[in-house]
């Protein structure tokens, strides 16, 4: 029988055959987007002024929050968190954190010993009736948590140092107390705002009286990560949270934090972290050119409607939910899944935003985690071309996530004006979006002339935490 020649057989080997499309891979094969769907998703693809205006907005917000005068104006308040001395790898002993204010609340247990370290951790779930509860309910479920862990462990008998991480906005007047100014992300337990933290931990400790701890520092999840990450790698000075929540905290010359309150150590010491806070960004009608019909909805639907702006543009309490508002318009509009919307699509928060990491992992072409996800909320025998508008209003959505917190970085790193400096990022956007670091590296990079590289926290609020711990008990 006569041996047929497949395509390219004669051929030598260093020629490549391309495949007609459609044959092996589909990587040609992804359906054009429609006009239409383009035009819908057009207001959310950011140019490059509209980034360079935000650069400079965000920018003269820093300015005013560290500035002693203008703070009350400021809506980006830059707090100062009076850690000033970044890790040196000397820390010693063993430590707890608590990590309260991202989906999930952790108890931990951290050894340091040079540049050794080890950790335990346990996470418990904070029901939604406790994070809309009383404070007081908060705070007894936190130290039954704690109490739980240690004695677990059994080590209830020893004095063990604790460091905070209270990823919420506090004023600060030292590293062991902070006032809450108000709660963000899904919290809002009722008499806590304009309170002491630490007293409010240390009093639901108190009233169990089972265990014994000592507070040591309470910090921001950003602060957590920056110390995490310099406690490996020297240049880091940038801490990024891209999570639940957003924010960011860098290293500033502790002449310009000037609402620093002059004390033992502050005044000696050349730097002073600072949390920006930045989440809020946009509070004072500053994001408006860029805020769209559907930043509006999430925000009008959200616990802090006029809160948080910036943060609702590039969060993971968000990003399902802005992609879901743009899938269900353009059902709506006829232009997606024949028009026909499952009942699910229509409610609030049932777009994780897992999904959009899941959806944009698919190889170009394929609709494998698309038509999976998909079918989770009750849409079955979709299209190709359906998956891939599907796609593209997730890129669309995650992409101006990643360009506006370049932009909020590039700020920072014109303002630092230093070369060389590594970002340390946490949270489960940066983690766990497949395009999201390479987007963000590569945007940073041209909205500003400064070296810089993002570094992913191996456990930002754990270890950082304990890493503040151990420099506050020295000194005391
Ligand atoms: C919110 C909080 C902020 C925190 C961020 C990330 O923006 O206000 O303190 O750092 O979420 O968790």
């Amino acid at each position: 029988m006569d041996h047929i020649k497949s395509p390219g057989e004669n051929l030598p080997v260093n020629v490549i055959v391309r495949r007609p499309c459609c044959m092996k891979n589909k990587e040609m094969c992804a359906p054009p987007i429609p006009h239409e769907i383009r035009e819908t998703c057009k207001e959310l693809i950011l140019s490059e002024d509209q980034m360079r205006k935000i650069m400079e907005r965000l920018t003269d917000d820093i300015n005013k929050g560290l500035s002693k005068s203008r703070h009350d104006e400021a809506v980006v308040k830059c707090y100062t968190t009076y850690v000033q001395d970044l890790p040196n790898g000397t820390e010693k002993g063993n430590f707890l954190a608590l990590d309260l204010g991202g989906t999930n609340f952790r108890v931990l247990l951290i050894t340091l010993d040079g540049q050794n370290f080890d950790m335990k951790s346990k996470i418990y779930a904070i029901p939604q009736s406790l994070m809309l509860g009383t404070g007081t309910q908060l705070f007894d479920h936190i130290a039954q948590c704690l109490a739980l862990f240690v004695k677990d462990l059994n080590l209830q008998t020893e004095v063990l140092p604790l460091g905070f991480t209270f990823s919420f906005p506090l004023v600060q007047e030292g590293l062991t107390e902070g006032r809450l100014v108000r709660w963000t992300k899904g919290f809002n337990c009722s008499g806590v705002v304009d309170e002491d933290v630490v007293s409010l931990l240390e009093a639901a400790i108190a009233r169990r009286n089972d265990v014994k701890i000592d507070v040591c520092a309470i910090l921001n999840d950003t602060t957590g990560t920056l110390m995490s990450c310099a406690w490996k790698n020297k240049n880091c000075r940038i801490g990024l949270i891209l999570g639940t929540g957003s924010n960011a905290c860098y290293v500033e010359k502790t002449e310009n934090a000037e609402r620093a309150i002059p004390g033992k150590y502050v005044a000696e010491k050349p730097h002073m972290l600072i949390n920006m806070e930045w989440g809020a960004f946009g509070e004072r009608d500053t994001l408006d050119f860029v805020i769209t019909e559907f930043d509006k909805d999430i925000d009008d639907n959200s616990i802090h409607p006029g809160k948080q702006i910036f943060e609702k543009m590039i969060s993971g309490m968000y990003m399902g939910e802005l992609v879901r508002l743009v899938l269900e318009k353009l059902v709506n509009s006829g232009l997606l899944f024949g028009g026909k919307c499952p009942s699910e699509l229509r409610k609030r928060g049932k777009f994780f935003t897992k999904y959009v990491s899941e959806i944009e992992n698919d190889p170009k072409g394929k609709y494998t985690n698309c038509r999976e996800v998909l079918a989770e909320i009750g849409i079955r025998n979709v299209t190709d071309q359906d998956c891939e508008n599907v796609r593209y209003v997730c890129s669309v959505v995650s992409r101006r996530a990643a360009h506006l917190a370049s932009a909020g970085i590039a700020a920072v790193l014109n303002k630092m004006g230093e070369d060389n400096v590594t970002v340390g990022v946490d949270g489960s956007v940066y983690r766990f979006h497949p395009h999201f670091h390479d987007l963000m590296t590569e945007k940073i990079g041209q909205l500003q002339n400064h070296k810089f590289d993002l570094m992913l926290s191996e456990d930002g609020s754990g270890r950082g935490a304990a890493l503040v711990a151990a420099v506050a008990s020295q000194k005391r």
